[in-house]
């Protein structure tokens, strides 16, 4: 596949990762059960990884060798574990609504770093 295709496919994933998550993290908040749905389960899942691999497919080819990369990989696991309190393992929907604000200003943090290639994000 070509470096732009995986551009397009990983921006693309990303942004239905964050679409995905806001509105499951409202459903957990609200302790609907949808949630519990297996499609609902799985989706994210799927989006994820493509996420990822596609991340790794365009790093492995301009190279690991940028702190960058490695600052959203590290981001990325960040969110996934907050995300993770938002919608199950966090106890009252208190804490997986904060858990859901702290996700997505992580998944910001990421997408900064992305646009200015520099692990200090907006801030670069
Ligand atoms: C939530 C997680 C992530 C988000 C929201 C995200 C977002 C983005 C965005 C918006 C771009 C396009 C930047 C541009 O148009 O110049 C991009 C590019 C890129 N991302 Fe990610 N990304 C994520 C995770 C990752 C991970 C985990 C990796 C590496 C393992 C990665 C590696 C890359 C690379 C190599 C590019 C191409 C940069 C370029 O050629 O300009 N991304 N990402």
């Amino acid at each position: 596949m070509s470096y732009i295709a995986l551009k397009h496919l990983h921006t693309t994933a990303a942004a239905l990762s964050l679409l995905f998550f806001i509105i499951r993290a409202y459903w957990s908040v609200i302790e609907s059960a949808v949630l519990q749905k297996k499609a609902v389960r799985i989706a994210p899942h799927v989006i994820d990884t493509i996420l990822l691999a596609c991340g790794l497919a365009m790093a492995y080819t301009i190279g690991f060798n940028q702190g960058w990369i490695w600052a959203k990989l590290v981001a990325l696991v960040l969110y996934i574990v907050v995300g993770t309190v938002a919608i199950k393992r966090g106890k009252t929907p208190v804490t997986r609504g904060i858990a859901a604000l702290a996700a997505v200003v992580i998944f910001f943090y990421i997408v900064g770093v992305a646009l200015t290639r520099n692990a200090w994000s907006w801030l670069a």
